[in-house]
């Protein structure tokens, strides 16, 4: 059950559902405002973590100022619910807004017809990260729990043998992926993200969580990065482990250094940005695995699939461009995003 207001916020609809809290499309019951919220509650059955990356986000994004980053209202706990309102981007996700069968898609705030309601009363909320870090703490665990890095095993080790190269795709789905209009869209998406990148990183933050599910695409084509629940200073860069030893993050778009719990800097993002374009010129991701722990060994050992394997018809400068990202060291990579953003504009 969810209430059906948190403080000022009237809960509309489920935008959708993440790994930490359900997003909402919400409206400001005295300015009319509308917003993304995102609610995590209540209280007992809350991973604390999982608060303290939302009080995290909402300082980071409080910092940051750029059209093609999310921007914050206001975050806080009501009624044992830790909450943060965000400016509501009324279009697709990355992926979604870069469909070929475009026409006829469905935008993300879908109403939900069984939102159950649960009419809370009671004093206003608190606002702020400090009263999500509070919450946090009655509900236990130090902040960052050092802990040593156990990297996962694979169930099944593969000696080392490549599985077969995915075989070209067919020329139908070539032409979808490869139609001019779409790589238009997908360059002017790739430059704003770009952008927000430069700003991001030249204030000495790494997001460290870019995967399509967190860059929204409006319907004025405007892109925003979004979830800096994850953002480290590159100087401290270095993983905060989970309880239990797992890497906080997402393997499938997460850097070998990221993946192994080594420091990282901006260019762990390009490497991220560099799975979501191979994805979108692939239209299937670089490595595939049965378990995480498989995963995890590909994205250390194995070389993706040329791109023009799998599509021969794909712009070879944007295929140059994911494939450098995807190194697996960094140095060989670009040297920073604003570096990548000039290759881009040439
Ligand atoms: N500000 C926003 N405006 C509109 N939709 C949003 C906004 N923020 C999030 N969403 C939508 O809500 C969904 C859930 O977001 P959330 O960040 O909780 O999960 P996720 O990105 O899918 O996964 P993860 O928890 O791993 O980040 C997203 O997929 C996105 O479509
Ligand atoms: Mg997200």
């Amino acid at each position: 059950m969810v209430p059906r207001s948190v403080g000022p916020w009237e809960i509309r609809s489920v935008i959708g559902r993440g790994g930490i809290g359900v997003v909402y499309r919400a409206r400001h019951r005295v300015s009319g405002q509308l917003a993304a919220l995102k609610l995590l509650g209540p209280a007992q059955v809350v991973d604390p973590r999982a608060a303290r990356r939302l009080a995290r986000e909402f300082e980071v994004l409080q910092s940051l100022d750029h059209p093609n980053v999310v921007r914050v209202f206001e975050a806080g706990v009501f009624e044992g619910y830790s909450y943060l309102a965000m400016e509501l981007v009324e279009g697709l996700d990355l992926r979604a807004s870069l469909s070929p069968a475009l026409d006829g898609a469905a935008g993300p705030g879908a109403p939900c017809a069984d939102l159950s309601v649960l009419s809370l009363s009671g004093p206003p909320p608190e606002v702020g990260a400090d009263a999500i870090r509070a919450l946090a703490s009655m509900m236990d665990e130090p902040e960052t729990a050092p802990a040593e890095f156990h990297p996962p095993v694979p169930a099944a080790p593969d000696g080392g043998v490549e599985p077969a190269p995915p075989g070209p795709l067919s020329a139908q789905a070539q032409a979808a992926l490869n139609g001019p209009r779409r790589l238009s869209r997908l360059r002017c998406s790739l430059r704003q993200v770009l952008g927000a990148l430069v700003y991001v990183h030249e204030r000495g933050l790494v997001h460290r969580d870019l995967k399509p599910s967190n860059i929204m695409v409006d319907d004025r084509r405007q892109a925003r990065i979004m979830d800096f629940g994850l953002v480290k200073h590159a100087e401290e860069a270095v993983e905060p482990l989970t309880g239990t030893g797992r890497v906080v993050g997402t393997y499938r778009y997460m850097s070998p250094e990221q993946a192994q719990g080594h420091p990282v800097d901006g260019r762990a993002d390009l490497y991220s940005l560099g799975v979501i374009l191979y994805e979108l010129l692939a239209a299937s991701p670089p490595f595939t695995a049965q378990d995480p722990g498989a995963l995890w060994h590909a994205i250390l050992h194995r070389r993706p699939t040329p791109l023009v394997q799998v599509n021969p018809g794909v712009d070879p400068d944007l295929a140059a461009i994911a494939e450098r990202c995807l190194e697996k060291d960094a140095g060989a990579r670009f040297a920073s995003a604003r570096e990548l953003l000039a290759v881009l504009e040439r």
